[in-house]
């Protein structure tokens, strides 16, 4: 078979640092890569993207949290009940395979519907579908939980995972957040760092890991102020590729209209689009090469009532999802709320505080006293935590202490209605989530930047096959490549200082005097390296020239002459620019 561009963006990556399978001298494992030098650099750069988009642009504040967490916070999330996908065995070898990936493979165009594993069941008999490793006959579907468990502590142990999604640490802070923030919505928070999901087939390399890097963001807004963005006005015009559920088919749409017409629910879920469209392009996504297709209800995750997924065209995959963008309601928060007892709302705050009344059990403690001593303080707590419509007035009223059930007479207390003033009305905040991918969108970076001609060679006058990695300045792991015309004559010495300068001025530079300039140049090319710079005899003369150099761009090919003390200034100026497309959100100050 030939070498697809999966192939060939993945040669070039192996050979030339960027990504390496783990674990490889001892075989391997399925949904596992290393980053090498060039690749952990690029990973680093769109971290750092991200950064500027999210905490500069937006405001957001970053937080990390521990990717070892106790089972209580994901039984209350619900992911040790439903982060589940179908799983289907061969009944003679054992290999286990995604069903609905099987089935969708056998040629079913429809919506595999995967929360019903008796319909996948029947898809599988329809389609004949067989184990793909041996043929043999496919057993019953069933669901299977994604995470991967592990225990906390050698002595007492508790059962705990680790994290699928870095955002349930940022729920679980949302009391801390809220007081940072002084106790106003909206705002947002974000955190990159490892999900893990113990993937059931995970045969699509970069595509589906078990370990993987996210970056999410958790916007926490008031509903009541009808999820709307204060940017929002910015990206009403902006035409985005939209697949919505309700007809499957590709609509290019305004967003003003988009949410007017109710195709996208909210302003806040529109505007992350069009924020996460700016990224994957200033990543170096083709334009061309991305849409937003909303989620099935069949297919939505347990948490979400909307989620719209920005997906790439990939040459071998097809349409990937790299980023979720979903509307989590107040779900997180109300499930956290309830199981740890803890209050994870907000207070939307009056203009002035209004004096309210209200019904009150209220403890009579100079009779509670002597009736329970020790206890008496938890019996009057019990109390006031009562629903007054539920007390009988002038009956005894039982309460639970510690588990034991405590019978008080009708003179420990008293139902009354008291004054008392309110600063505003509590709610449990909305959340709207934009959830990356970072592997996969770097992955997609890669093949959209891969280009590949014939080229002559200087040299040998043999064909060879000329690469280049067309990747956005801004995230290319090295900005510049250095070379001394020949490494004589003082050129290197001369060439190695520049080197210093620029690395000095904070830009990352390869150094490079073997080979002919062309091979040089090809080298960087390969790489995505956007300036290479030649020290060439004219810089050390005394001409017109002296002190200056060659920088050649890597897409046009075009060479200018430039100070060698201008060049750091030069190349900075060019790496706030998106690369090959324009980002499209305005600038700050536009
Ligand atoms: P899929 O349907 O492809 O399994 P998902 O819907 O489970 O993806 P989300 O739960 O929305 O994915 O996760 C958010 C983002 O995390 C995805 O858009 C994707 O970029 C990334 N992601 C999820 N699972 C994996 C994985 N196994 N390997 C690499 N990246 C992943
Ligand atoms: N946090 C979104 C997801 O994991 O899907």
């Amino acid at each position: 078979m030939a070498a697809d561009v999966y192939d060939k963006v993945f040669q070039v990556a192996k050979r030339r640092g960027f990504l390496y399978p783990s674990f490889e001298i001892y075989g391997g494992a399925a949904g596992f890569y290393d980053y090498g030098p060039l690749g952990a650099a690029l990973k680093a750069n769109i971290e750092e993207l991200f950064r500027e988009f999210y905490v500069t642009r937006e405001g957001c504040a970053e937080i990390s949290c521990p990717s070892v967490t106790p089972e209580e916070v994901f039984i209350a999330s619900g992911h040790v009940a439903q982060f589940t996908d179908p799983m289907v065995k061969c009944s003679q070898c054992g290999e286990g395979f995604r069903a609905d990936h099987l089935i969708e493979g056998a040629g079913f165009e429809g919506n595999v519907d995967v929360s019903d594993t008796t319909a996948m069941d029947t898809l599988i008999l329809e389609h004949k579908v067989n184990c793909l490793h041996c043929g043999g006959r496919l057993a019953e579907v069933y669901h299977q939980n994604l995470m991967f468990g592990t225990e906390i502590g050698p002595g007492t142990r508790r059962k705990g995972y680790l994290r699928p999604e870095t955002a349930q640490g940022i729920f679980i802070d949302f009391p801390h957040l809220y007081r940072y923030f002084r106790e106003k919505l909206p705002f947002g928070v974000i955190q990159f760092g490892r999900g893990y999901r113990n993937e059931i087939s995970p045969r699509q390399g970069m595509i589906r890991l078990r370990e993987f890097n996210m970056m999410e963001a958790e916007i926490f807004l008031d509903p009541a102020e009808g999820k709307g963005h204060p940017d929002f006005a910015e990206v009403t015009g902006r035409v985005l590729p939209l697949v919505p559920k309700t007809t499957g088919e590709r609509t290019e749409v305004r967003l003003g209209d988009a949410v007017k017409d109710g195709v996208v629910r909210n302003e806040a879920l529109a505007y992350y689009m069009a924020l996460t469209y700016d990224f994957l392009v200033s990543v170096g996504l083709d334009p061309e090469k991305i849409r937003f297709r909303q989620h099935l209800d069949t297919e939505m995750a347990h948490y979400a009532n909307d989620c719209w997924d920005a997906e790439f065209l990939s040459a071998r995959f097809g349409w990937v999802e790299c980023v979720g963008i979903a509307d989590r309601s107040a779900y997180d928060l109300t499930s956290h709320a309830k199981a740890s007892k803890e209050n994870m709302d907000a207070l939307r705050r009056y203009d002035e505080p209004k004096e309210v009344s209200r019904t009150i059990v209220f403890p009579i403690t100079k009779v509670l006293g002597p009736l329970f001593k020790g206890k008496a303080k938890a019996v009057a707590d019990a109390l006031a935590e009562l629903d007054p419509g539920t007390v009988t007035p002038e009956a005894a009223v039982t309460v639970s202490v510690d588990g034991e059930h405590l019978e008080v007479p009708p003179e420990g207390y008293e139902i009354k209605t008291v004054n008392e003033k309110v600063a505003g009305e509590s709610f449990t905040p909305h959340v709207i989530e934009p959830s990356y991918g970072l592997d996969r969108i770097l992955y997609a970076g890669l093949e959209h930047a891969y280009e590949e001609d014939e080229a002559v060679d200087e040299e040998s006058g043999e064909k060879e096959v000329y690469r280049r990695l067309r990747l956005p300045a801004r995230v290319a792991p090295i900005k510049v490549g250095v070379f001394p015309l020949i490494s004589k004559e003082g050129l290197p010495e001369y060439a190695q200082t520049v080197d210093r300068r620029l690395r000095r001025a904070g830009i990352p530079t390869f150094y490079d005097d073997s080979g002919t300039v062309g091979r040089r140049y090809a080298r960087q090319d390969e790489i995505g390296t956007p300036f290479c710079v030649t020290i060439d005899f004219d810089t050390l003369g005394d001409g017109e020239h002296k002190d200056t150099v060659t920088v050649r761009d890597r897409d046009t090919r075009r060479q200018v002459r430039l100070p060698v003390n201008e060049l750091a200034g030069w190349v900075r100026a060019k790496l706030r620019l998106a690369g090959k497309h324009e980002t499209v959100m305005p600038a700050i100050d536009a």
